[in-house]
């Protein structure tokens, strides 16, 4: 009986298949279908963040994210001010703007908040994509009264900021390598090309794994102390490795001189992400509001996302010049920032604009949704060249309310 392959190969990845022998890794394979740049689902544009688009994030519910996230930026900001750090800007960076809503609605809430601190900002994004870039600018466009522009990690580099990095769901869209262990072995998942009566298929192969591969196991064990892969894991058990985010981390490191970094992401401790029980990992694609296992499936036309591994993420920022702040669920930090004031102005809402504060209501509960953004995890760190500067972090503390 033959099996199935996994899914179609669209007509432009039939080529760059092919340029490699027909089969890529699967790190590869995630980098085109996401990023290539004239069929990739995000350099095209295509993706569509929002309630009528492929998923929504935080910022797409609406403004309250911001505006609640505002009260944490601008306590960053004023102890970054406090602590006399000479610079005559203070930065928002934006990393992975998306539709730029975030960043747009950042700027009003801290001009609502902190008026003083607007012409003492700068925003700056950072986008990968020029399909996304486009669409950014056209909300972004529309703000007066702030400096902004879009930039690089090289331009960065070389005239460092200080200030606030934010990155909302972007290291879970990074490409990742799979691992598959099989017999006590351990191989690097890769993608292959199959022609079968004149159609073109993709399924997935074994590969040899890499030198790097190999290291990440050896330090994940030797290091974190992981248990890796766990015991008695079934034959073929997968998982996935997060390789690009060091070195994000360490060129990260060399554009903030002093200030913050917020990293809010799907992300979960190494206990459950290396789980005998997550027998497929934890990557999954998205479109039109639909999540679907079958991540071969509709190449470049979906997002596809990893969760990361919290140890692991926290390490790579540690061993590259940032001090670890802490950690939380999105649903405890939001509390903690004020979002039940919010939920209780709603109650006042009068019967003319009852539908309306329902709908508010509704997206502000999604926000704190343990089974959904809820569940999210923002991480912080800090960089400091003079090893004293002191953040207040209001988003760890307990709900006063
Ligand atoms: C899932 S979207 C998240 C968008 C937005 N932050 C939000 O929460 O709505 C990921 C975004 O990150 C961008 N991106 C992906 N990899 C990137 C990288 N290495 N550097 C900068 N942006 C990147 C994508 O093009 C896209 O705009």
């Amino acid at each position: 009986m033959m099996i199935a392959p996994t899914a179609r190969c669209p007509k432009w990845l039939i080529g760059p298949m092919k340029d490699c022998g027909g089969s890529i890794s699967f790190y590869k394979y995630m980098d085109l279908v996401l990023n290539d740049p004239s069929n990739g689902f995000y350099s095209t544009g295509r993706l569509k963040i929002g309630k009528d688009g492929d998923f929504c994030t935080s910022p797409s519910l609406g403004n309250y994210f911001a505006q609640l996230l505002a009260i944490q930026v601008v306590q960053w900001f004023s102890d970054l001010e406090k602590a006399g750090i000479d610079s005559k800007l203070l930065s928002l960076v934006e990393i992975g703007p998306g539709e730029g809503t975030l960043s747009r609605d950042l700027i009003d809430a801290i001009n609502e908040i902190a008026p003083a601190l607007i012409s003492k900002i700068e925003l700056v994004l950072v986008e990968l994509n020029i399909g996304m870039r486009k669409r950014q600018e056209k909300v972004v466009n529309n703000l007066t009264g702030v400096k902004y522009r879009w930039s690089n990690f090289e331009e960065l580099t070389q005239k460092p900021v200080t200030g606030v990095v934010i990155a909302n769901e972007v290291l879970d869209a990074f490409p990742v390598e799979r691992l598959v262990f099989k017999d006590n072995r351990v191989f690097r998942q890769g993608v292959s090309l199959k022609k079968i009566n004149k159609e073109y298929f993709l399924d997935f192969v074994d590969l040899k794994p890499t030198h790097a591969i190999d290291q990440f196991l050896k330090d994940s064990k030797r290091l974190l102390k992981i248990d890796f892969p766990p015991k008695d894991i079934c034959f073929g058990w997968i998982t996935e490795w997060h390789c690009d985010v060091q070195t994000w981390f360490r060129r990260l490191s060399k554009v903030l001189l002093n200030g913050s970094l917020l990293v809010v992401d799907y992300a979960m401790e190494s206990k459950r992400y290396y789980n005998v029980m997550r027998n497929n990992g934890t990557l999954i694609s998205y479109r039109n509001q639909e999540a679907n296992t079958n991540i071969l499936k509709d190449s470049g036309l979906c997002d596809l996302t990893a969760h990361l591994c919290i140890e692991t993420t926290v390490n790579y920022a540690i061993t590259n010049g940032w001090k670890f702040i802490g950690e939380t669920r999105q649903g405890q930090a939001l509390l903690a920032l004020g979002l039940s004031k919010f939920l209780f102005s709603l109650q006042n809402a009068t019967s003319n604009n009852l539908s309306d504060s329902l709908e508010r209501r509704e997206s502000l509960l999604r926000l704190v949704d343990p089974m959904g953004l809820g569940e999210f995890r923002w991480l912080a760190f800090q960089k400091d060249n003079s090893n004293d500067l002191v953040l207040r972090n209001r988003f760890l503390e307990e709900p006063i309310n």
